[in-house]
Parts: C-alpha cells; sequence; structure tokens
C-alpha cells in the first residue's frame, strides 16, 4: 500500500463489522483491504463472484473474517437479503461503504429510460436500501458511519453522463438527510466526491474487466485508489463526535473539478 499521511493503526477497527459494495474491484477493493488491515470484519458485495472471492481470501489473510455476497445492486429484494445474511453471519454492522458505482454513457437524446433507471438504481437506490437495512443494526450498536461513494460529477454536470451526474448528485442530498436523521443515534454519514482514479471504471461488466489497462498515468493526474481508501478508513476510525461531512478528494492535476 502506498505510505499516506492518514493511515490507522493495525487493530484500531477490531471488532467493527463493514459491509462494502463493488468491493471486487478497484476503491471497493482497495477499502475493504484497508478496513481489514485495520481490523475489521467485511462483508463483501458486487456481482462478480470470482473477484469478491479472491478479495474474501486476501481479508481473511489479514486475520479478519469476511462474507461475500454476489448480487447485482439493481435487485432491491436480493440487495436486501444479502446484506441481512452477511449482518446475521458477522454479527451487526458498523460501517456502511456504498462505493460501488456505474454508467450508461450518451446524449440525453438517446438515453433510454431503462438505461436511465438502471444507473439510478445501482447509484442512488442501491445505497438507499443499504442505508436503510443498516440504520437499525447501527443503533442497536450505539452508532455507525456511512459513507457514500458520489464523484466529483456531482458536483458539476457533463455531457454524455447524465444518469450518472444525476445519481451522483442526489447522493449528496441523500448523505444530508441521512446524516441529519442519523446524528440523534450516533450515526455519521458522509459524502465523498473523488476526481480520477487509476481503477478499471469504464469497464462496465465483469466480464470485461482486467484491471486497469489505461495507459499508467502519474498520481498527480489519477488517484491510486489505495491513497482514497486511506482517506475513508481514517474517516471510519475518526473520533466519534468529528464528522466529515463532504470530502472533495482530486488529483493534483483533476480536469473535472473545479
Ligand atoms: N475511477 C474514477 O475515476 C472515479 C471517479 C469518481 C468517482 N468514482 C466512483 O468510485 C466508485 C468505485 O468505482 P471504481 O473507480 O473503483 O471502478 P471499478 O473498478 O469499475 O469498480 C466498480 C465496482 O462497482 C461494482 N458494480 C458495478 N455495477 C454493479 C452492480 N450492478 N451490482 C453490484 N456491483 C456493481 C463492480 O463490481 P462487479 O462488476 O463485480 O459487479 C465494481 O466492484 C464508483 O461509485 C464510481 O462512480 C470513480
Amino acid at each position: 500500500m502506498t505510505q499516506t499521511p492518514y493511515e490507522v493503526a493495525p487493530g484500531t477497527l477490531s471488532g467493527k463489522v463493514a459491509l462494502v459494495t463493488g468491493a471486487s474491484s478497484g476503491l471497493g477493493r482497495a477499502v475493504a483491504l484497508a478496513l481489514a488491515g485495520a481490523g475489521a470484519d467485511l462483508i463483501l458485495l458486487a456481482r462478480s463472484e470470482s473477484d469478491l472471492d479472491a478479495v474474501a481470501a486476501e481479508v481473511r489473510a489479514l486475520g479478519r473474517r469476511a462474507h461475500v455476497a454476489a448480487v447485482d445492486l439493481a435487485d432491491a429484494g436480493a440487495l436486501t437479503g444479502a446484506a441481512e445474511a452477511g449482518m446475521a453471519e458477522l454479527g451487526g454492522l458498523d460501517i456502511l461503504i456504498n462505493n460501488a458505482g456505474t454508467d450508461v454513457p450518451g446524449p440525453v437524446a438517446q438515453l433510454s429510460a431503462e438505461d436511465w433507471d438502471r444507473v439510478l438504481d445501482v447509484n442512488l437506490r442501491a445505497p438507499f436500501l443499504l442505508a436503510k437495512a443498516a440504520f437499525g443494526p447501527m443503533q442497536r450498536r450505539g452508532g455507525g458511519t456511512i459513507i457514500n461513494v458520489s464523484s466529483v460529477a456531482g458536483k458539476r454536470g457533463w455531457a454524455n453522463a447524465s444518469a450518472y451526474c444525476a445519481s451522483k448528485f442526489a447522493l449528496g442530498g441523500f448523505t444530508q438527510s441521512l446524516a441529519a436523521e442519523g446524528k440523534a443515534h450516533g450515526i455519521r454519514a458522509s459524502v465523498v466526491y473523488p476526481g480520477g482514479m487509476a481503477t478499471s471504471w469504464g469497464q462496465w461488466s465483469p466480464d470485461d474487466r482486467h484491471g486497469d489497462d489505461r495507459k499508467p498515468q502519474a498520481p498527480s493526474d489519477s488517484l491510486p485508489p489505495d491513497r482514497v481508501a486511506a482517506l475513508l478508513v481514517w474517516m471510519c476510525a475518526a473520533p466519534s463526535e468529528l464528522v466529515l461531512n463532504e470530502v472533495i478528494v482530486t488529483p493534483l492535476n483533476e480536469g473535472g473539478w473545479p
């Protein structure tokens, strides 16, 4: 892992259970491994069972427990069932990282209503359903941390990404409502708006995913996902009275922000 100034000590999150969506790849995989490194047990959600199994093996090699659920986040019933099974096996929930995302690029005039719905279902409805499922278990533990991963596309609309931008803007508003409802129960909610990261983003199906096979870029052009992951884990480990409500984190040479 890349060294950052905001590492948390091993064991800081011992006894905590975290659910990470999109844990099969990119930022989600990096967050899952960083949370396990800090002592948390993991519920790992995404579609690709083989990629999740590989991440689960890495989590277990760090001495932590892992529950794998291969599920399409657009399938509301399967998603809620998977989260409940994971929480039942690992004994509750303290941390929810709504990280998975998708896009169907194209101009508004050509985007189908089905494609619009699919992007909104994965990027917005799934975080709602998981936060809804997490709220009671977190309350019973005396609190928790929810981090919703948006994008700089949630701060500025882009051409050919209307459903994506709409979902990522909406995630910011949803997070504020969640934070307002959660604080009486010790549940803090944050939204993170990353800029460019060096992941396999853009390869929409697990069958297409072969790691980040774009031309290697300097960290100042495209952030290594483990650096962003370390920041998210620090947010989870931060004193419970401290909330980073919104974080915009970009490489130095980000094109999409400001
Ligand atoms: N990379 C960037 O430049 C960038 C910039 C700003 C924001 N982001 C955001 O960062 C988050 C993580 O993306 P990434 O960069 O790490 O890309 P990635 O490597 O492509 O990861 C995307 C993850 O989402 C999961 N996913 C996608 N559709 C799903 C579905 N229908 N059901 C379940 N899981 C699904 C994928 O798993 P399966 O394919 O196995 O289902 C994969 O684990 C996303 O929310 C993205 O919008 C990325």
